[in-house]
């Protein structure tokens, strides 16, 4: 039985594609940047400076929530949005990769991954059915399933058991999923590190399953772009044209334009908030870094031209004082500036794929960003 979808791609140009998704919580415009609000929040962020900078979804983390304040409790608190206060679609990350980076003393079998928690030591399992489980208490607009991803560099042996063990997880991940209520998605995750044959073989047997959407994960992790970018074009052509394609935990300005050059929909990445934090600007004339002494005395703003008010209205010296200062202001308004910046990217990486000028959008775009700050 084929599952509904609720993807509408509205034009192409080349590979690289525009569309809609609804979700119960609304409406997202692909290609999309979903900010990481992984404990139920965006570092340093209020909500409503996400809405306004253009972001349709964000993203949460299993793992973090699952912990604290659990997934029970937030259930019975009406679910994320409600718990949140983000009233707009929400896509929630399986627990699996941050099980990975964060738990100690873990351990992947079979059944699923136990894991001593990060924050009081209790040792807890996560298994496919749980991950959904506990997914479905959240009340995820998107469910991602179960994966295990390994770091590179591998050996091939042991990407290919991974890869193989989070297909098993990903049809149980589907069963779990059954009865799920209306309009809410499971999306399955390719794996298959840095071998193109296991990247197609995963590709090829999450279609075989059948989601509502596809992930593509286990990529930057310390590869080479190429290696990123060999990999997308092996993945993407075997899956479902008429689906999302969600390149995980990607990535720099310049890494989201080439993916959506190879047909990829969706990205999340922390990058915005976490290089806020330490003083960098993502702008249209590439990375600013405000610790640099050379904007002390400057008065100008970051970028006259920005669509944030923000940017167009700080001083570089000010943004400088508050970074050398370590005010909370400072890593603030990077952070939303950040944001903003990601957000008007994709929105003209949309507008332009909709014209049909993707390859000049792209050529301006990295030509703005190779002609350094103003
Ligand atoms: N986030 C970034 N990469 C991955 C991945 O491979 N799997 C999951 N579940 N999340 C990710």
């Amino acid at each position: 039985m084929s599952l509904p979808n609720s993807f509408r791609l509205l034009a192409a140009d080349g590979t690289a594609r525009t569309g809609v998704l609804e979700t119960p919580h609304g409406v997202v415009r692909t290609p999309a940047f979903m900010p990481v609000g992984t404990a139920g929040a965006m570092k340093g962020i209020h909500w409503r400076e996400i809405r306004e900078s253009g972001a349709d979804i964000v993203l949460g983390n299993t793992y973090h929530l699952m912990l604290r304040p659990t997934a029970e409790r937030i259930a019975a608190l009406g679910g994320l949005q409600k718990f949140t206060g983000w009233n707009g679609p929400m896509l929630t990350d399986s627990g699996g990769f941050q099980v990975m980076s964060l738990a100690k003393l873990r351990k992947v079998t079979e059944q699923g991954v136990r894991f001593k928690s990060h924050i009081d030591g209790a040792v807890l399992d996560l298994s496919p059915e749980r991950a959904i489980e506990v997914q479905r208490l959240f009340g995820s607009d998107i469910a991602m399933q179960l994966d295990e991803c390994v770091r590179l560099p591998a050996s091939r042996d042991e990407v290919d058991r991974a890869m193989q063990l989070s297909l098993r997880w990903a049809e149980r991940c589907k069963r779990a999923f059954e009865g799920a209520p209306q309009g809410h998605m499971l999306f399955g995750i390719v794996q298959g590190g840095d071998v193109a044959k296991l990247r197609r073989q995963s590709a090829a047997g999450l279609g075989e399953i059948g989601f509502h959407g596809y992930a593509i994960g286990g990529l930057a992790v310390g590869e080479p772009q190429d290696v990123m970018l060999a990999m997308i074009e092996e993945a993407a052509p075997l899956l479902p044209q008429d689906r999302p394609r969600y390149l995980m935990g990607v990535g720099t300005p310049d890494d989201m334009i080439e993916a959506v050059k190879r047909g990829i929909d969706m990205f999340d990445c922390v990058l915005p908030t976490r290089n806020g934090r330490h003083g960098h600007a993502f702008t249209r004339r590439g990375v600013i870094n405000l610790r640099n002494a050379r904007h002390a005395d400057d008065p100008r703003p970051l970028d006259e031209e920005s669509s944030w008010p923000p940017a167009r209205s700080y001083s570089r010296a000010y943004l400088h004082h508050l970074v050398k200062a370590g005010e909370a202001l400072g890593a603030m308004l990077l952070s939303e500036i950040n944001i903003a910046y990601f957000q008007s990217l994709m929105a003209g990486v949309r507008e332009a794929i909709a014209a049909g000028q993707f390859a000049d959008f792209r050529a301006a775009t990295k030509a703005g960003w190779a002609a350094g700050d103003l």
